[in-house]
């Protein structure tokens, strides 16, 4: 089989050449870089030997692997972190140096340690990494406390960092040189666990509000002058479905653009050289402002570079026996239509074969082939607003679709294995009525070529 060519390599999103991966790590950009680090097992196909993968790409889509950037060593293995570009140079390693945080986790350390946090940069534009002579910055402080997320602040001049603690815990910390931490704030996210993100973001009120992000997709919109952080929303959720977990936003990305990309967790790769995937690199916008603000979150715009054939279709009435079925063979689909529901029980989305179903009596949307991660089996049901029609897109590759509603304001991610099929893409009812309008269909190109 010709290497990222094989039957479920996804085609338009990133997977590593091969062996397992789960989160997305170390994102930064950097003098037209886009760096992604990623947790990877070297050595085979499932969780284990936990090692920074890295990849490398000029536009958020076409990726190119490279060496590993950080081995397990006495600390123990590398799980997830970040990495920031020192401008002025607070670690002394020298200016525009790339620091990454991480945990080193002690469990798989032999003898075995607590887990710690650790750093390592490099001068090198991210090429080789030098582990700091004085791992670890962060002494052990509970349980397998792990994943810091660097960010600077510059009002206070400060780096500051989210850590997570243990339950459904987590802290932030500060530093002025990016080796000596002080904790300064405990936060909780029920029911959320592990790889938090702490980032500004300016509402539509052009006040700038600071979002406190867990890796159920789970955040809170509050304001921060340094030294606290205060949640002015309830726990909100932004990424839905089965799949997406553990999103990182990327360090200095240009034009002030807030770019997140999220391990699709817990899809099939039956007899695949690798195993997971990530999902499309998404901006992030706040909609709203003061209490009323919501996460926006949309494909990049690279992602339009891909489009080849497009296929436009007129307003078009579905009932039970006239399904739209689109005119096409291809794998890779980038699709956006409206609906609106008129008396139709629901609309089924066949995807490949496979039903994705907006059920308006319910108001779910639910993609029941879709293999879960462990820790969202709740994550199956989707709820879709009240409104009598949405606008709809959906990224189809050969393992995932991404949904994304109403621009965006809703969105949900899922693994899929497609079994036999013979149009890739049908759009009908069963019972009653329903027009689709503004349909849109672009066959997209791989990446890997
Ligand atoms: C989240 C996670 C992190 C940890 C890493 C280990 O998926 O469990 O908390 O750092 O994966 O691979």
């Amino acid at each position: 089989m010709v290497l990222y060519r094989e039957l479920h390599r996804p085609q338009f999103h990133f997977s590593p050449r091969e062996n397992w991966t789960n989160d997305p790590n170390g994102l930064v950009y950097q003098n037209g870089v886009w760096h992604l680090f990623f947790q990877h097992n070297p050595e085979a196909t499932v969780w284990g030997n936990m090692t920074w993968g890295h990849a490398v790409s000029d536009d958020l889509m076409h990726w190119r692997q490279l060496e590993h950037a950080l081995y397990p060593d006495e600390h123990g293995t590398m799980f997830s972190g970040s990495a920031v570009v020192d401008h002025e140079n607070t670690a002394g390693f020298g200016k525009g140096v790339l620091l990454a945080f991480y945990t080193a986790a002690g469990e798989y350390a032999k003898p075995k340690r607590p887990y710690t946090q650790c750093l390592a940069y490099s001068v090198d534009n991210g090429r080789r990494w030098t582990k700091y002579a004085g791992n670890p910055i962060i002494p052990w402080i509970e349980a397998a406390n792990r994943d810091p997320k660097v960010v600077w602040r510059s009002g206070t001049r400060q780096w500051i960092m989210a850590l997570y603690l243990a339950g459904d815990r987590y802290c932030l910390l500060n530093s002025s040189d990016a080796r000596t931490w002080t904790r300064f704030q405990e936060l909780r996210l029920e029911g959320v666990s592990e790889c938090p993100d702490f980032f500004p973001l300016t509402d539509e009120s052009g006040t700038e509000r600071w979002v406190f992000w867990g890796a159920k997709g789970v955040y809170l919109v509050g304001s921060f002058d340094g030294r606290q952080f205060s949640p002015e929303t309830a726990a909100l959720i932004c990424e839905r479905g089965r799949n997406g977990y553990a999103a990182q936003t990327w360090s200095d990305a240009p034009d002030g653009r807030c770019i997140q990309i999220s391990w699709m967790a817990g899809g099939q790769y039956p007899e695949m050289p690798f195993n997971q995937q990530m999902s499309i690199p998404v901006e992030l916008t706040l909609a709203g402002s003061g209490n009323e603000v919501t996460l926006v979150r949309w494909p990049v715009r690279e992602l339009d570079a891909l489009r080849q054939r497009t296929i436009r279709l007129e307003r078009q009435s579905i009932t039970a026996g006239s399904p739209l079925v689109a005119a096409t063979d291809a794998k890779l689909l980038d699709v956006s239509f409206t609906v609106s529901r008129q008396d139709a029980n629901a609309l089924y989305v066949m995807v490949r074969g496979q039903p994705l179903v907006f059920d308006w009596s319910s108001k779910e949307l639910r993609f029941t082939n879709s293999p879960s991660h462990k820790v969202m089996p709740d994550r199956l049901h989707v709820m879709l607003p009240d409104d009598p029609g949405l606008s709809v897109r959906l990224l189809i590759d050969t393992t995932s679709v991404e949904v994304f509603i109403n621009q965006g304001l809703i969105s949900a991610s899922f693994c899929f294995l497609p079994n036999g099929y013979v149009d890739p893409l049908v759009l009908q009812s069963y019972d009653g009525e329903q027009t689709v309008d503004n349909f849109d269909l672009h066959e997209m190109a791989s990446i890997w070529t």
